[in-house]
């Protein structure tokens, strides 16, 4: 029986950079805290627990620090402390509040979604209101609304589009969250055209997410068993689910390997395994071993 593994799968460029980042810095013998978890993946930040890395959860833990050196709480411990920014980014108000305190800071932005905030920062300076198509409240969003300048508006679907104010005498900027889906995006874009919205329109989506979709359809259209490898709240691992589940009727979505209990047919040829974008390599290894091994 083969194993196959999907083109494009697992962590995307932007998450493997702010891993990475963390895991270096962890090396520098400081007090590590991230801002948000840096992975929507549970084994990855259970790891990072047990290595003494803490997450800061809202602004208000993040003001509860003292300065450099200093713990939640203003213990007073020695160890200096670094705050890492995650793929996603954050408002630039979390920027100056680090520079306030005199925290360390380690950007790990990743560079599209830091291009989209330059982007809405510039834009709004020059006076144009400023659409956002993507899930309000998503941290990515919620990172770019914290460039603007001006007025800003979020909009994930065509209902919004129709019911979207413009300020008045002002001009659009349409940017998107890097993981919207192409097609809906296209659907709004087209709506405010139809409205007569005049201004810029920059397609900000990030090919990472539909490179992972295509390659497991693929794969999926082609195997026998399609086993999805990612965390339970990974909104991504999910969508990968689905798509594979309309390509094979045997498709499995597991966290660890642990999950796994395949009950193969007895015809199988090919299994195909793909995973989420914060879903570690080794995760992959062990599973894909563990299958060629066994079967
Ligand atoms: Fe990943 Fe950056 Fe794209 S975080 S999904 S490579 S925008």
């Amino acid at each position: 029986m083969e194993v196959k593994l999907a083109e494009h799968m697992g962590f995307c460029f932007g998450v493997k950079r702010a891993v990475d980042t963390v895991y270096e810095q962890i090396k520098n013998g400081k007090t590590i805290y991230t801002y948000g978890s840096i992975v929507n993946n549970e084994e990855v930040v259970r790891d990072l627990a047990e290595k003494g890395v803490r997450v800061l959860e809202t602004r208000e833990e993040l003001t509860e620090l003292s300065e450099v050196g200093q713990e939640a709480g203003g213990s007073g411990a020695a160890s200096p402390a670094s705050v890492i920014i995650r793929a996603h980014g954050v408002p630039e108000e979390i920027f100056t509040i680090l520079q306030e305190k005199h925290l360390e800071c380690i950007d790990a932005t990743c560079p599209f979604v830091r291009r989209i905030q330059k982007k809405a920062e510039e834009e709004s300076r020059k006076g144009k209101h400023i659409v956002i198509v993507g899930n309000a409240g998503h941290p990515e969003v919620e990172g770019i609304i914290g460039w603007c300048r001006g007025p800003v508006t979020v909009i994930k679907n065509e209902e919004e589009a129709r019911k979207f104010q413009l300020s008045q005498g002002k001009k659009v900027c349409v940017v998107a969250q890097t993981t919207f889906n192409y097609n809906k995006f296209q659907g709004i874009v087209e709506i405010l055209e139809e409205r007569g919205y005049n201004g810029s329109v920059v397609n900000t989506i990030c090919n990472a997410t539909e490179e992972r979709q295509r390659s497991a359809r693929a794969l999926a259209a082609e195997a026998d068993v399609m086993i999805v490898i990612g965390g339970k709240h990974s909104s991504n691992t999910r969508r990968l689910y689905e798509i594979c589940s309309e390509e094979c009727a045997h498709t499995y979505f597991i966290q660890t390997l642990e999950d796994l209990c395949l009950e193969l047919p007895k015809t199988a040829r090919l299994v195909g395994i793909t995973a989420g974008a914060s879903t570690p390599n080794k995760l992959i290894e062990e599973v894909q071993n563990y299958v060629r091994i066994n079967f």
